[in-house]
């Protein structure tokens, strides 16, 4: 099986910095951690309204970290002049809500707005390649063919907030979407809710070749420190992407 990449999303620690106004803790720093502990990359997202990542951190991170920078957007015209500006390896579309604590669900492609197929091109045009969040749906799935991303992302967020016995309904909708996603040519990443209990289901799915995951493993870092949680987390995946015997 293809390997699984790790990708962290280090929101949270600048939610924590925020908190105070000052410069601790440092996100940063914190990715330097996160590669140490066995990361490939790195996951920002900076929102409309710079809750907690901020256009510093997206330079710092683009300057001073040697990982795959995976930078999560809305599609609007402020974000794309950023991104092509700073060039991370990976954009990554989001629907943003003002008003929600975080993305919520995926986006709509086949109702389309935003312009996405233009800010879809604009973006690989620039040499960044440009995944879309989308529920494992195929009409969304053909949608971001279609309209030209190279990646889809699946929401996660349905499977890992369902009670253990409505999981495995779950987790065969994100196989067939994956499967789906693979067919249409384009690399299928996975995100949203991941934790230690539910993983493996996710880095099981072979066509899967990248996991993004912010909110536990930061939140996890406050009882056994962020290298442990991510290394627990990467034996898990790499766990569940061995052949059963
Ligand atoms: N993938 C996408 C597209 C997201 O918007 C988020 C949340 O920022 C994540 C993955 C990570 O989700 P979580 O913080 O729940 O692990």
């Amino acid at each position: 099986m293809i390997p699984i990449l790790l990708s962290i999303n280090v929101d949270h620690v600048a939610t924590l910095r925020n908190a105070r106004g000052g410069s601790f803790p440092d996100p940063v720093a914190a990715a330097h951690l996160c590669l140490a502990a066995g990361a490939e990359g790195i996951t920002i997202h900076l929102r409309e309204d710079r809750r907690h990542i901020r256009d510093r951190d997206v330079e710092r991170m683009k300057a001073e970290v040697p990982a795959k920078l995976n930078l999560e957007m809305a599609a609007t015209p402020e974000m794309v002049a950023i991104a092509l500006r700073v060039l991370p390896e990976a954009v990554c579309l989001v629907p943003e809500k003002r008003q929600e604590l975080t993305t919520e669900g995926g986006l709509d492609v086949v109702k389309g707005g935003h312009d996405l197929a233009g800010t879809v091109r604009r973006l690989n045009d620039g040499g960044i390649r440009t995944s879309i969040f989308v529920e494992a749906d195929p009409a969304q799935i053909e949608a971001a063919a279609r309209i030209g991303a190279r990646c889809v992302e699946l929401h996660t967020g349905g499977y890992a907030d369902a009670q253990p016995a409505d999981r495995p309904a779950h987790l065969a909708r994100l196989a067939a979407g994956a499967k789906a996603v693979e067919a249409a040519g384009m690399l299928c990443h996975a995100g949203h809710g991941l934790d230690f209990d539910c993983i493996a289901g996710v880095a099981a799915l072979p066509e899967v070749s990248e996991v993004s995951i912010g909110h536990f493993l930061i939140s996890q870092s406050v009882f056994e420190g962020l290298p442990s949680a991510v290394r627990r987390m990467r034996s898990l995946i790499d766990a569940a992407r061995r052949p059963q015997a």
